[in-house]
C-alpha cells in the first residue's frame, strides 16, 4: 500500500466536481499538488426540479471559486459529453457524479444516472488505464442491523439500489480487467464545508447549526436521542479517496468513523459551539422504516486502504462552525 502517491504531473478527472464531496477533492488536489491536472465534468444546476420539489443537481459554481484546473459542464447521461473527455489521458479518475438525493423516487432517471454513466467511465478508464475511486453508499445497507458490512446489502430506496448496482458493475469489471484499480467507497453521513448548496439535503449539522443561528429552538424527530449515525467530516472523506488509490485489492470499502452518535449530540455540541440554551423541540418522524442506527465496520477499508478516520463528531463540528456562520443567511441560488 503506498499512501504518499505524489499527485504532481498527474491527469485526474473529478466528475460531480461542482458538488460537495468532489470539489473539496478538487481543491485538496490543487492545494497539495500544484501541479496535478485537475479536470472537474459536472452537468451543474439548472432550475429543473424532482417531485420531491428538490434540484435535479446541486452542483455550484460557488464551491469552486478559486479553482484554476479545467471545468467542463456536461452530463453523464450524455455520450457526447462524455467525449469531451476524450482529449484527456487521465491517470486518476474519481466518480461522484450522481444523483445524490436518496428521497427521489422516479426509478428510471436514478438507475440512469446513477448505474449506466458507470458504464461509460469504466470504458474510460479502462481506455486510460486509469485508478477508478468511485462513490458508493452507505444507502446500501438500508436498515440492516449495525455495525454494516461490507457483502451484505438490503436497500431500501431507488438510490440505494443504483449504488448497489455499481457496486456489483466494479466487482465484476475489476475481476475482468485485472489490471485495473477500482475501489468503490460507502460513505456514511458526510458533513462540512461545501455542502450548503445540497439545501434540504445536506447534513443536519448545517441545517441544524442555522435553525440556531435564527434563533429558533432546534427541531428533531422524537426519540433523537435514541436515533444514532456514523458521521463523518469531509477531511476523513478525502483521506479515503486519496487512500483509495493505491488499496491492497480492489472493493467496495466503508467510510465512516465506525462511531454511532446521535441527532441529539449533534444539536447539543453545536449548542455548546455557538452558546446558546434553546432546548430542542421534538415533532413525530414522518418516515415509515427509518434507519435508527448506523455504523460502519470499517475493519476492511482500514486493512485494505489504509483508511484510519481521524476527526471526532466534536472536533469536526468546531472547525466547521465558521463556515457554518458565514453561510448563516446566504441564498442557496
Ligand atoms: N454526502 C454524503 O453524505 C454522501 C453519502 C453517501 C454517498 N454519497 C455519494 O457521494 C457522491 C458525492 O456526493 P455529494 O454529497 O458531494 O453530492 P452532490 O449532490 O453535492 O454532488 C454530486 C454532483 O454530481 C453532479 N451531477 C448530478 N447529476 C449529474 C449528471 N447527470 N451529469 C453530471 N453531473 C451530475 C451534481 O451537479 C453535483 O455537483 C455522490 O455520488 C453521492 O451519491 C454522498
Amino acid at each position: 500500500m503506498n499512501n504518499k502517491i505524489d499527485f504532481n504531473n498527474k491527469t485526474i478527472l473529478i466528475t460531480g466536481g461542482a458538488g460537495f464531496i468532489g470539489s473539496n477533492l478538487a481543491f485538496y488536489f490543487q492545494e497539495n499538488f500544484p501541479k496535478s491536472k485537475v479536470i472537474v465534468f459536472d452537468c451543474f444546476r439548472n432550475d429543473e426540479t424532482f417531485h420531491n420539489g428538490n434540484l435535479k443537481s446541486f452542483g455550484h459554481y460557488k464551491n469552486l471559486i478559486g479553482f484554476k484546473g479545467d471545468i467542463i459542464c456536461g452530463n453523464i447521461n450524455n455520450k457526447d459529453n462524455l467525449s469531451l473527455l476524450d482529449d484527456y489521458k487521465f491517470d486518476y479518475i474519481f466518480h461522484h457524479a450522481a444523483i445524490s438525493d436518496t428521497r427521489v423516487y422516479d426509478q428510471e432517471i436514478i438507475i440512469k444516472t446513477n448505474v449506466n454513466s458507470f458504464y461509460d467511465l469504466l470504458v474510460i478508464a479502462k481506455r486510460n488505464q486509469s485508478v477508478v475511486v468511485y462513490a458508493s453508499s452507505a444507502a446500501t445497507y438500508g436498515s440492516l442491523s449495525s455495525p454494516q458490512t461490507e457483502g451484505k446489502e438490503s436497500p431500501e430506496n431507488p438510490y440505494g439500489y443504483s449504488k448497489c448496482v455499481m457496486d456489483q458493475i466494479a466487482i465484476r469489471y475489476a475481476i475482468e480487467n485485472p489490471d485495473l484499480s477500482i475501489v468503490g467507497l460507502r460513505f456514511f453521513n458526510v458533513y462540512g464545508p461545501r455542502e450548503f448548496y445540497k439545501g434540504n439535503t445536506s447534513s443536519m449539522v448545517i441545517q441544524l447549526g442555522h435553525q440556531l443561528l435564527d434563533g429558533n429552538t432546534p427541531r428533531l424527530f422524537e426519540n433523537s436521542s435514541q436515533i444514532f449515525r456514523d458521521f463523518i467530516y469531509i477531511d476523513d472523506v478525502i483521506q479515503a479517496n486519496i487512500k483509495a488509490c493505491s488499496p491492497k485489492r480492489s472493493g467496495t470499502y466503508n467510510v465512516g468513523s465506525g462511531i454511532p452518535r446521535s441527532f441529539q449530540e449533534i444539536a447539543d455540541i453545536l449548542q455548546k459551539e455557538l452558546k446558546t440554551k434553546l432546548g430542542t423541540e421534538y415533532f413525530p418522524n414522518p418516515y415509515k422504516g427509518y434507519q435508527m442506527h448506523t455504523q460502519a465496520d470499517i475493519s476492511a477499508s482500514k486493512n485494505n486502504l489504509g483508511f484510519e478516520p481521524t476527526v471526532s463528531l466534536e472536533q469536526g463540528i468546531k472547525s466547521y462552525i465558521p463556515e457554518i456562520k458565514r453561510l448563516h443567511g446566504a441564498e442557496n441560488l
